[in-house]
């Protein structure tokens, strides 16, 4: 079969480009830690935050219940995510923590950026999303709404506390 040499070029071309962009994908993943966050499990966002409607989630919890050690050094925690706030606003964990947050909405979309880390969000009506993350540094790391949803969008922010 014949192929014309500048056809030729462009099918090397294109295989060349799938190559790069799938390496770039597994470096992203692999190298540099990026975490795609992935539906946790769907939820109906009328009663996730009815105490006892989801066993093991924690989004009914009383507040000083929402963040759970699970062992030494390794931490849950619920934030219930509803216009404009998020329930809890405040958490705090000694440094070396690894922490995973569950996150869900009680009503429109809203997002979930911790800065000075890769953990960043959407935050779902229906769905609880999930991320890990460890903190070796002391200080405040701000945690901000980035999906805008409503006149007070710019409100809605906590933070969390790595105390040494
Ligand atoms: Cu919640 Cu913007």
């Amino acid at each position: 079969m014949h192929i014309d040499s500048r056809e030729r070029m462009f099918i090397i071309g294109s295989i060349v480009l799938l190559v790069v962009f799938a390496s770039a994908i597994a470096v992203s993943a692999f190298a540099t830690g990026i975490q795609v966050p992935t539906p946790y499990q769907r939820v109906d966002p009328r009663i996730v935050a009815t105490p006892g409607s989801y066993p093991g989630l924690g989004f009914g919890d009383p507040l000083d219940e929402r963040l759970r050690e699970l062992s030494p050094g390794k931490y849950e925690v619920y934030i219930l995510a509803q216009t404009w706030a998020f329930t809890p606003n405040e958490v705090r964990v000694p440094a070396g923590s690894t922490v995973t947050f569950y996150l869900t909405s009680k009503d429109v979309q809203h997002g979930f950026r911790l800065d000075g880390t890769n953990v960043s969000m959407m935050v779902l009506p229906g769905e609880v999303s999930k991320l890990t993350a460890t903190f070796d540094t002391p200080g405040t790391y701000n945690f901000v709404c980035h999906e805008y949803c409503g006149v007070a969008h710019h409100t809605m922010y906590g933070k969390l506390v790595v105390e040494p």
